[in-house]
């Protein structure tokens, strides 16, 4: 997995038929997807739950790049080898997780996986600054985590803002995550993030059956965030 910040956009399967992950994992990805966004939910850290690294394993056959995994989970630790072994390429902590969020990275990289570290809308970029040389990508939620098809909270743009600053030349990457669609693609876009985490706006309309439809919003959200830097 090398580093480039060309735009990726990574679509989330908690929108997928989740009868049906396989095929819909193959799909985006033929489709236009650059990486594949799979969100972990326990019920206690968000008030949501999902699935665990069985169903991550299972996926990751029907994964040709990479697989991302964001874990709204809580603890971490004891589940990081897990979803290491389960064929993850980038995991994704978040901050808010536990107290001890070096060392939670220390243990991701340890398992050799991309080391991902989330923020919530509540908490600054600040709370990242003793940890960017040890991440590979920083992930701002731009909604509170727990669901798809939420409204995107324009205040998280200065967060990206600042933290596409704080990095510098680091190979890390700004991943945005939450109502991301071709009108708040470019403001992100512009603001420094290279990732973009779409749900709802990827598999809106579409089915394994209509996987056109799937290509038709990637590229939409693609030309409206690539077009801001022209
Ligand atoms: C929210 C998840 C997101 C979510 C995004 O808790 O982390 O990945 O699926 O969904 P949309 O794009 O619909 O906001
Ligand atoms: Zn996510």
């Amino acid at each position: 997995m090398s580093f480039d910040r060309t735009l990726k956009i990574a679509p989330s399967i908690l929108s997928a038929d989740f009868a049906n992950f396989g095929a819909e994992c193959e799909a985006i990805e033929a489709q236009g997807a650059d990486w594949v966004h799979v969100d972990v939910m326990d019920g206690q850290f968000v008030p949501n739950i999902t699935f665990g690294p069985a169903t991550c394993a299972a996926i990751r056959p029907h994964i040709r790049g990479i697989m991302d995994v964001h874990l709204m989970i809580t603890p971490v630790d004891p589940f990081v080898d897990a979803f290491a072994q389960a064929g993850a390429d980038v995991i994704t902590a978040h901050v808010e997780a536990g107290p001890h969020i070096h060392r939670t990275l220390q243990a991701i990289r340890g398992a050799g996986a991309k080391a991902g570290v989330a923020l919530n809308p509540g908490t600054p970029a600040s709370a990242v600054e003793y940890l960017l040389d040890m991440v590979d990508l920083v992930c701002v939620m731009t909604v509170n985590p727990g669901f798809g098809g939420q409204k995107f909270i324009h205040s998280q743009i200065d967060k990206v803002r600042q933290l596409r600053a704080m990095i510098g030349d680091r190979p890390v990457h700004i991943e945005i995550d939450g109502g991301v669609d071709p009108v708040t693609a470019p403001l992100v876009a512009q603001a420094g993030a290279d990732v973009l985490v779409a749900g709802s706006a990827v598999f809106r309309g579409g089915s394994v059956g209509q996987p056109q439809v799937y290509g038709d919003n990637i590229k939409a959200i693609r030309a409206a965030a690539t077009g801001t830097y022209v």
